[in-house]
């Protein structure tokens, strides 16, 4: 297994190029299943889970093609149910129900589990389906949902935590080829959401509203082959933001979009980080000294829950209290305990973390448990004295393109070690 052994206590310093979004990515090489002629997608970050999204459309009948940054996708002809173990393998892989019961009426995936940051149902991407007038079932750990004709509906998709990213995409997705309209109230807003409806709309969908809580889809007889460019990923950018205030250097982000991530650079802002925009860069650095912020993660535009993690990195070192509420997952904490043993000082208290920062962080080894609970080790380890170790790289290579080089590429001393 794979580890990442980090020297810290190095100022970042230099330009990093972001890349596509992972979280956009996914649901949008599923919707390719939608039609049976060929679909581009540009600007594919290279990651296990796109990887892996890819071997499941391979196994359900699609051509799948990689080159450089593209992907092309032809699904000429599909099956209707996923393989069980690699649908099961990847939580984001639910996001085919959609696409296969648009395009032939039936679907059935393994029934994805909790995993370490939550129990993660998906009772509101069934109640969506069941909306659209399918039937579905729970059998044998397979979740159906067949239908003979799908019909628009008004339907509401908020749950207890607020919107659903991928119901909502999946919904939005078996609602394109539905006679009739389709109006999904407390729809996600998500900039994920937004690019996957372009995607769809390029494909002859017919979606407005999309970044706004009322999706309104005007169901058509059949889609096309479309080509895409994927947004850049913001969790991304927000992760070498805060590695630059927490190292205290100096990072460009190059291609981020910074109307994407208002909550988090209000944030950073508020804690004493600069951002400057020269055109399509951002340029982020420490402002002084940093100060404590307090933090609810939310739907968008909200605080993205998938920053909660890095964030609480950089509070643990900066001296003061703050409180991070985790307001989208229950369990989303993991990270905590291994912050831990890098020196932070941090309780919890029901859906609160309290960080009592400032305390000197020095390097130990530690185990990535999730994707962004990896990415906050990597910054503590970054700004602490000394090595730290982190193992179970492979959940950062879910999600992070190439994070060891580009680390490098900005001075840190990093190095993937073979355990
Ligand atoms: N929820 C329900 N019922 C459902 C679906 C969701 O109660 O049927 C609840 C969840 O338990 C949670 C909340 O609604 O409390 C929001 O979950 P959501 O459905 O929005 O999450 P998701 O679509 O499964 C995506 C991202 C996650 C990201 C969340 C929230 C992908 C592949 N995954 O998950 O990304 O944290 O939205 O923004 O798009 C990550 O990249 O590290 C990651 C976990």
């Amino acid at each position: 297994m794979e580890s990442l052994l980090i020297k810290g206590g190095v100022p970042l310093c230099g330009e990093v190029t972001i890349s596509g979004a992972k979280n956009a990515v996914l649901p949008i090489m599923a919707a390719a299943l939608l039609t049976r002629e060929p679909c581009v997608i540009r600007r594919v970050p290279n990651l296990s889970d796109v990887k892996f999204m890819g071997r499941i459309l391979t196994w359900l009948g699609a051509e799948v093609h990689f080159q450089g940054d593209s992907v092309r996708i032809q699904a000429r002809k599909i099956k209707g149910a996923g393989d069980y173990d690699l649908v099961r393998k990847m939580r984001g892989s639910i996001c085919i129900m959609g696409p296969l019961l648009g395009r032939l009426k039936k679907a059935a995936v393994s029934l994805p589990g909790g995993c370490v940051i939550g129990a993660r149902p998906i009772n509101l991407h069934l109640k969506g389906f069941a909306a659209l007038g399918a039937k579905v079932t729970i059998e044998n750990g397979y979740v159906r949902a067949e239908a003979r004709r799908l019909i628009g509906a008004d339907l509401f998709l908020g749950g207890r935590a607020g919107s659903t990213v991928l119901g909502t995409a999946n919904v939005m997705m078996a609602a394109t080829l539905a006679e009739g309209v389709t109006v999904i109230e407390s729809a996600a807003c998500e900039p994920e959401v937004v690019d996957l409806a372009c995607f769809l709309n390029a494909m002859g969908a017919k979606i407005t509203g999309a970044g706004s809580p009322t999706l309104t889809i005007t169901g058509v007889k059949q889609l096309h082959g479309a080509e895409h460019e994927v947004i850049p990923d913001r969790i991304e950018a927000a992760t070498y933001a805060i590695a630059a205030a927490a190292t205290n250097g100096e990072i460009t982000l190059r291609g981020a979009r910074a109307d994407h991530l208002h909550a988090v650079f209000d944030k950073l802002r508020d804690t004493g980080v600069k951002l400057e925009r020269q055109g399509s860069a951002i340029t982020v650095r420490r402002n002084g000294r940093l100060k404590p912020v307090d933090i609810t993660t939310l739907p968008y535009s909200g605080f993205p829950t998938d920053v909660q993690a890095q964030m609480m990195a950089l509070m643990a070192l900066t001296p003061g209290i703050s409180i991070i509420t985790e307001r989208i997952f229950e369990s989303r904490f993991m990270h905590v305990s291994e912050l831990g043993r890098l020196g932070a000082d941090i309780e919890i208290e029901g859906p609160s973390a309290i960080v009592k920062g400032g305390k000197p962080l020095s390097g130990a080894p530690v185990m990535a448990s999730d994707l962004r609970a990896s990415a906050a080790l990597v910054i503590a380890g970054l700004a602490a004295s000394g090595h730290t170790q982190v193992n179970r790289v492979y959940h950062l290579d879910r999600g992070y393109e190439n994070m060891d080089a580009k680390l490098r590429k900005l001075g840190a001393r990093v190095q993937r070690i073979e355990e």
